[in-house]
């Protein structure tokens, strides 16, 4: 079952209400998505952080993290029913990422996603054994571990010999921790960025990912906000400027990939999801081409889903901040608050920004 269009579709109509008549004001956020740390093992050459990662002025805020309280306390500002999502940075590099997770999946549902590097035996167990009894239940729903292409490429891509190896045989190993467990959840999927350096594997990485025993493979458009200064998390973002896809890609290679995975997913027990999720495979081609139309797609994530920064600050999107929890708010009263609300209202009456184009939350407008 495609869980994700489900998901996507209760989203959606979660934030329908609000969205035409809420006047800036929405429901509490469905999904939080929790950058836990800008720390990274890994040096992705395509990583939208990477910048960052590699900024001297981090040093600075290392050890400005937020606590354990304070990311417990942003998840009781979640739905019930919504999804708390842990990414990075490397989740795994945060030592208190198990309890983190344990939390979340004890009232909502938790996702990570993941480098795999560090994901030993004892966290594949503990993820299985906290993973959803069902579709309704809470608990671990879905573990995303990226793996950017086969063999030596991979850890040329991610700068880190022998790597490719050792993710593999630790996703070897969650699928069969969880097969032990007779469970269905967590939900395993496999991510890579499509880029130059790996558009002619992805079939293979398919492939891999169906002999790995995995439920999805997710190829990923290549996304780069513009003109923003993710440091700084300030909120300066271009947003009339349309992003500079990875202009390396051979389109060619690009269309024969991804005709090829739709073709072999029709006889395939792994389901492919190519993201962005809400618009067309012919959207995807164009966004590498930079010029996919606009004019036809919309945005309702700011009424449905948070970005929480490493230090606090909270995003609708990608690097606009509207506030922190380290300035004395509250989550929910920054969610609803004057800037988010002037935003939410902003991006109505646009629909979207061409600095949306490749990010994962748009979709064609119906
Ligand atoms: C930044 S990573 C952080 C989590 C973890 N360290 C990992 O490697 O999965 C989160 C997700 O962003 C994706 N990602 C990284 N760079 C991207 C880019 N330029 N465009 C689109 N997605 C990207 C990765 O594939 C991964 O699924």
């Amino acid at each position: 079952m495609d869980y994700s269009k489900f998901y996507n579709f209760c989203l959606e109509s979660y934030a329908k209400l609000p969205y035409v008549f809420g006047q800036g004001y929405a429901f509490r956020p469905m999904t939080l998505f929790i950058e836990l740390t800008y720390r990274c093992n890994f040096r992705c050459n395509m990583c939208q952080f990477l910048g960052l990662l590699e900024d001297s002025r981090l040093n600075e805020k290392k050890g400005e993290e937020l606590t354990a309280g304070e990311i417990r306390s942003a998840i009781d500002s979640v739905s019930r029913f919504g999804i708390v999502m842990f990414t990075g940075g490397e989740p795994f590099l945060r030592s208190d990422i198990m309890e983190l997770v344990r939390y979340a999946s004890t009232t909502r549902k938790s996702y990570i996603v993941t480098n795999g590097i560090l994901l030993d035996n004892e966290k594949s167990d503990e993820l299985t054994e906290l993973g959803c009894a069902n579709l309704f239940s809470n608990g671990v729903a879905s573990v995303g571990v990226s793996l950017e292409a086969i063999g030596a490429v991979h850890d040329e891509i991610v700068k880190v010999p022998g790597s490719f190896e050792k993710i593999v045989s630790n996703i070897r190993y969650l699928v069969k921790a969880r097969k032990k467990l007779g469970k269905r959840f967590p939900v395993i999927g496999l991510k890579c960025v499509m880029t130059k350096h790996n558009v002619g594997q992805l079939i293979e990485l398919y492939r891999l990912a169906e002999d790995i025993g995995v439920d999805i493979f997710n190829p990923i458009a290549y996304y780069s906000m513009p003109n923003t200064d993710r440091h700084d998390m300030g909120g300066r973002v271009d947003w009339e400027k349309y992003p500079q896809s990875d202009s390396g890609v051979d389109i060619e290679i690009l269309k024969e990939s991804i005709s090829e995975m739709k073709r072999h997913s029709k006889n395939s027990a792994v389901q492919l999801r190519i993201t962005p999720p809400g618009i067309g495979v012919n959207d995807v081609i164009a966004l590498y081409e930079n010029r996919m139309t606009l004019s036809n797609k919309i945005c309702y994530s700011p009424w449905t889903t948070a970005v929480l920064s490493a230090y606090g600050e909270v995003f609708p999107c990608s690097n606009y901040s509207v506030g922190s929890v380290r300035d004395g708010k509250r989550f929910l009263d920054i969610w609803n608050g004057e800037k988010m609300r002037e935003f939410r209202l902003n991006l109505k009456k646009r629909h979207v920004f061409p600095a949306c184009a490749g990010c994962c939350f748009i979709s064609t407008d119906s």
